[in-house]
């Protein structure tokens, strides 16, 4: 088991993957720490949908994603080609489901990273899932009743490095 401290430290974006499927294994542990994530009164909103890379359903998202920013084909989808994404909904009509998504999102990266696989959070299919064509992407990845996209997140094994972020405590932090 990775210490937290490190996990946090370590992790970072990956956008490039090898082919290598998760194994089922794998899929738990992740799926488990979103589903641990605290939801606000324990209402646990969350809906994650699995799909493999390979799912039509994701070309489409793609398609539509580049449509609406007036993009061609790019060299790399949204999910830079890893082997799972995950996408998480909740429920439309509660406050705090945009917040309990990202807790849960950002649980899932992190137990990514202490497995040693990587993730990518998406958010680039906003558009695409919330507009003109929201009841039929909801509808293929099912969704539940009233649920609506909030954030997508995509796992694998990592075939490319970054080092993590920096940033600049003077300027985002405020000791009183
Ligand atoms: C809400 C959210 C949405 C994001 N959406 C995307 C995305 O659509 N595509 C992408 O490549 N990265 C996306 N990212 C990753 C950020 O670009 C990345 O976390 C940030 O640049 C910091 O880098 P790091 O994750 O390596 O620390 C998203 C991150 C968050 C938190």
């Amino acid at each position: 088991m990775s210490n937290v401290i490190d996990v946090i430290q370590t992790r970072s974006s990956s956008r490039g993957y090898t082919p290598e499927p998760l194994t089922d294994e794998e899929l738990d542990t992740l799926l488990h720490a979103g589903l641990q994530a605290p939801t606000a009164a324990n209402k646990q909103e969350i809906h994650f949908t699995v799909l493999k890379g390979d799912n039509p359903i994701l070309k489409e998202l793609e398609d539509e994603k580049n449509r609406l920013r007036g993009l061609t084909a790019q060299a790399h989808n949204f999910y830079y080609e890893a082997p799972t994404v995950v996408i998480l909904s909740a429920d439309s009509t509660y406050r705090w489901s945009p917040l309990d998504a990202g807790i849960a999102v950002e649980n899932m990266a992190l137990a990514a990273e202490g497995i040693g696989l990587g993730s990518l959070i998406i958010g680039c299919i906003y558009d695409a899932l919330r507009g003109e064509k929201k009841e039929y992407f909801s509808k293929a990845l099912q969704f539940p009743d009233q649920y609506e996209y909030e954030i997508a997140i995509a796992f694998g094994h990592k075939a490319v490095s970054k080092e993590p972020h920096t940033y600049d405590l003077q300027a985002q932090v405020t000791y009183l």
